[in-house]
């Protein structure tokens, strides 16, 4: 695949990493803590949440998933003792002092709060500080004692597979918007997911789709040593919350800034919305923006022997086949589908037109960007077996030999199963996202340069065997073994000629 779209360079960061570096003094430090301060913290933090569950355990019992119960005196009473529960709580971890900046709006205003970036399970202080709804996985019901403090605030739960629970989702978030502030104000982290807080990345549309105001707020954790951070490569929720209790104060910030009513068009338009806000709240925070979605987060972190090298071109095609609509309706029937028509294509290269009629999809500026992408000749024809493996690689990028497998179904020999050198050399480009690869290296470890061919289950066989596959048997720009050769070229290198 080519790279082209200059947006490459944020495309290529990872704010799905965490990595944690410790001075010598802060090592000393948090020794010396762990030995004094963290069992007692420890202890209290446990014995506050303990302490609050029955509060809240009471406080649910016979709650209507649908109806908005009266305040009475006593749901009042609890709701202040959990209110004062959760606050010495977070005192405990080390967040003394909490700033707010800016006021929140009432409930008949706003009832929705759009927060950002989300990086930690510590962003429950602004949602237990203000007693507000979140929207949240079913699962974080089932997590003990914690699950039934959720249950509390009365969240919007999600099931992230499926899409028609999804649309429920939307569904009850846009009912209680629409009850006038006699629902609880609903707090939604619109990146769907955490980030390491370097920049924004895509939000989702849900808080935006009832069109009704927001109010943006910004959270800010300005402490020296990044113990806060907890996402989907790097130190683990216990470590975490280990280390944060080993500091002596831990700074937070919360912003509320001003309300933010949509316009017409933007009220039509969610997506116009949420990125408006996404902007508005980056400038807010002086921080980028960064093009990825939660979904992409995969396609950054794949592991296993066959994980992509370079994901900035996979990246760039994944987000255009999502403005194409592909992504929702992509399942894995629909690829077996398209592996089988493609295979009936027997390598015929196609142009604008058929690849329109393949996907039955429209011709659009995005999908004259997918076609060019696969125009490596430039003569407006591109084999659309290719594509076929992109797709199948961002769909599911920790299962590479899956997508292997289904590229060997389009592209073997129908007598004998065998797939050509140059055939498996541009299957694997596009699967590992690297340039001019080079497979002499494999078939002379397999059988001698003479065979260029080779089955799956040969290629399965080899790879189980030799984990280190990628780094060891094969040849490409940029491989991190010519990666000191190509640094001496005096800015020669090949990356640099498109
Ligand atoms: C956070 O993500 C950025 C990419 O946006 C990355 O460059 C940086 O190294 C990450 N920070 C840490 C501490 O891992
Ligand atoms: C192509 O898409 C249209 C709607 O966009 C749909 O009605 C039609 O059934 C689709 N055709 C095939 C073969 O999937
Ligand atoms: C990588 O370096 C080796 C020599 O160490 C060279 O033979 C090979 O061609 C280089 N590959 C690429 C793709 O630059």
């Amino acid at each position: 695949m080519k790279a082209v779209n200059s947006r490459a360079s944020t495309v290529g960061r990872n704010p799905f990493i965490h990595e944690l570096k410790f001075t010598m003094t802060e090592k000393i430090k948090i020794f010396l803590m762990s030995v004094t301060v963290f069992p007692v913290r420890l202890l209290l933090v446990s014995s506050l949440m303990f302490l609050a569950w029955p509060f809240a355990f009471i406080a649910s019992m016979g709650r209507s998933d649908y109806i908005m119960e009266p305040q009475s005196w006593w749901r009042r009473f609890v709701d202040v003792c959990l209110r004062a529960l959760m606050r010495a709580l977070w005192f405990c971890v080390g967040f003394h002092w909490i700033k707010v900046k800016g006021e929140r709006a009432k409930p008949s205003e706003v009832p929705i709060l759009t927060m950002a970036p989300h990086s930690s399970y510590f962003d429950a202080i602004p949602v237990t500080m203000n007693m507000c709804s979140i929207v949240t996985k079913l699962e974080s019901r089932s997590i003990p004692v914690w699950g039934t403090l959720i249950s509390y605030i009365r969240p919007v739960f999600v099931f992230r597979s499926d899409q028609a629970s999804r649309r429920k989702t939307v569904e009850e978030i846009k009912r209680r918007a629409n009850s006038g502030g006699e629902w609880p104000q609903i707090m939604i982290f619109p990146e769907g997911t955490c980030t390491n807080r370097s920049g924004l990345i895509l939000y989702k549309a849900g808080a935006f789709i009832p069109g009704l105001p927001v109010q943006p707020v910004v959270l800010r954790y300005p402490n020296k040593l990044d113990t806060i951070t907890w996402t989907w490569q790097g130190p683990g929720a216990f470590k975490l919350l280990w280390l944060t209790l080993c500091q002596l104060h831990n700074p937070m910030e919360i912003e509320y800034l001003p309300i933010y009513t949509p316009s017409k068009e933007e009220k039509e338009n969610p997506v116009l919305f949420a990125s408006n806000v996404r902007k508005l709240m980056a400038k807010a925070l002086e921080l980028p923006l960064i093009d990825l979605s939660f979904d992409d987060r995969e396609i950054s972190l794949s592991h296993g022997p066959l994980s992509i090298h370079d994901d900035s071109s996979l990246l760039q095609f994944h987000q255009l086949v999502c403005r194409l609509g592909l992504r929702a309706e992509r399942t894995d029937s629909l690829l077996q589908d398209q592996v089988q028509r493609a295979r009936d294509l027997q390598g015929e290269r196609v142009n604008l037109q058929e690849v329109s009629t393949f996907l039955n999809l429209s011709i659009t500026h995005t999908l004259t960007e997918v076609h060019s992408l696969f125009d490596q000749r430039g003569d407006g024809l591109i084999d659309i077996r290719l594509f076929v493996i992109a797709l199948s690689t961002v769909h599911r990028p920790s299962q590479a030999m899956e997508t292997l497998k289904l590229a060997f179904k389009m592209f073997e020999s129908e007598d004998n199963g065998y797939v050509l050198e140059e055939d498996l050399a541009a299957i694997l480009e596009i699967m590992l996202g690297v340039r001019e690869l080079d497979l002499s290296g494999l078939f002379s470890a397999l059988s001698g340069p003479e065979t260029a061919k080779i089955t799956y289950a040969e290629l399965h066989h080899f790879i189980e065997q030799h984990p280190h596959f990628v780094q060891d048997y094969l040849d490409f720009e940029n491989h991190p073994r010519n990666f000191s050769q190509t640094k001496n070229c005096n800015g020669l290198s090949h990356s640099k000629e498109d």
